[in-house]
C-alpha cells in the first residue's frame, strides 16, 4: 500500500485554519468551487444524494440546488463539531438531513441513494477503516448509484491515487471516467463523469478526462 504521509486531523476540534478555511467556504464555496463541481456531476431533479463527510455543510446547498425540492439530501459525518454547524446551517431546509455517525452503523437502508459524494474525505478516513467505509458507502447506493469523489493526491496531503483506485475496485466500484492531476483525482462510479475543463473533447474510457455515456 503507498500511504502518503500525513498526520491525522482531529475533526471534533478542528485547529484554526480549518475553521477559517470552512468560513471562506461557507462564503465563497457555492459560487467558486462546489456550485461548478456539483453542476458538472448531472445530478438529476428529484434525486437522493449522499453527501459523505459533509464537514459544516460547504457543498450541500449545491447539491441541494442540484436535486431541486423533490430530491434529498442525507449529509453524514463523524464529527460532532462539523455535523452541528451542518445542522445551523441547513436548519428549516425541509428536504435536508444531517446524521452524525460512521456510515458503516448508520440506520440508513442499503440500495437506497442515487448519488454519493465525497468531496476531501476518503483520505481523512483512518486507513484502517478506509476499506469498510468506502464499501459501506457504495452498498447505500442503489445498484446504478454513482459515487462521485474528489479527493487531494499531495503527499503533504491527500492519498495516492492507485490507493484510492484499489479501494473503490475493492468495494466493486466501475470506475466510468476520472481525472487525475497532480494535485487531485476527481473519479466517479457508474454514471457519470467529472468532464475536464482542459478536454474540449469527449475521450474513451481510460483516458486522464473526458465524459463518457453509461454502456
Ligand atoms: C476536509 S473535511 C471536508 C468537508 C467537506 N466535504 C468539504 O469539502 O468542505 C473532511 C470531513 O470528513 C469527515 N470524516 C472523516 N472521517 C469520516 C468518516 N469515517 N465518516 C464520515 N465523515 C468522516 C471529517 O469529520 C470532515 O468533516
Amino acid at each position: 500500500m503507498i500511504e502518503n504521509s500525513r498526520r491525522r486531523i482531529d475533526f471534533d476540534n478542528p485547529p484554526w485554519p480549518l475553521v477559517l478555511e470552512d468560513k471562506l467556504k461557507r462564503l465563497l464555496g457555492g459560487l467558486l468551487i462546489y456550485g461548478p463541481y456539483v453542476r458538472s456531476l448531472g445530478l438529476g431533479s428529484g434525486g437522493r444524494v449522499l453527501d459523505f463527510g459533509c464537514g459544516g455543510a460547504t457543498e450541500a446547498l449545491s447539491l441541494l440546488e442540484a436535486v431541486g425540492p423533490a430530491g434529498r439530501v442525507t449529509c453524514v459525518d463523524t464529527s460532532k463539531h462539523w455535523i452541528d454547524k451542518a445542522l445551523k446551517r441547513l436548519a428549516g431546509i425541509p428536504n435536508a438531513e444531517c446524521l452524525h455517525g460512521d456510515i458503516r452503523r448508520l440506520d440508513l437502508p442499503d440500495d437506497s441513494f442515487d448519488a454519493a459524494v465525497a468531496i476531501h474525505v476518503i483520505h481523512d478516513v483512518p486507513p484502517d477503516i478506509r476499506a469498510d467505509t468506502v464499501a459501506a458507502v457504495v452498498r447505500k447506493l442503489k445498484p446504478k448509484g454513482a459515487f462521485f469523489l474528489w479527493e487531494p493526491l499531495k503527499k503533504s496531503h491527500g492519498m495516492a491515487v492507485e490507493d484510492l483506485r484499489r479501494l473503490l475496485a475493492e468495494a466493486g466500484v466501475h470506475e466510468i471516467s476520472s481525472k487525475a492531476g497532480k494535485k487531485s483525482f476527481k473519479g466517479a462510479d457508474s454514471v457519470q463523469i467529472v468532464p475536464s475543463k482542459k478536454c474540449k473533447k469527449p475521450v474513451n474510457k481510460g483516458k486522464d478526462c473526458g465524459e463518457n455515456k453509461r454502456k
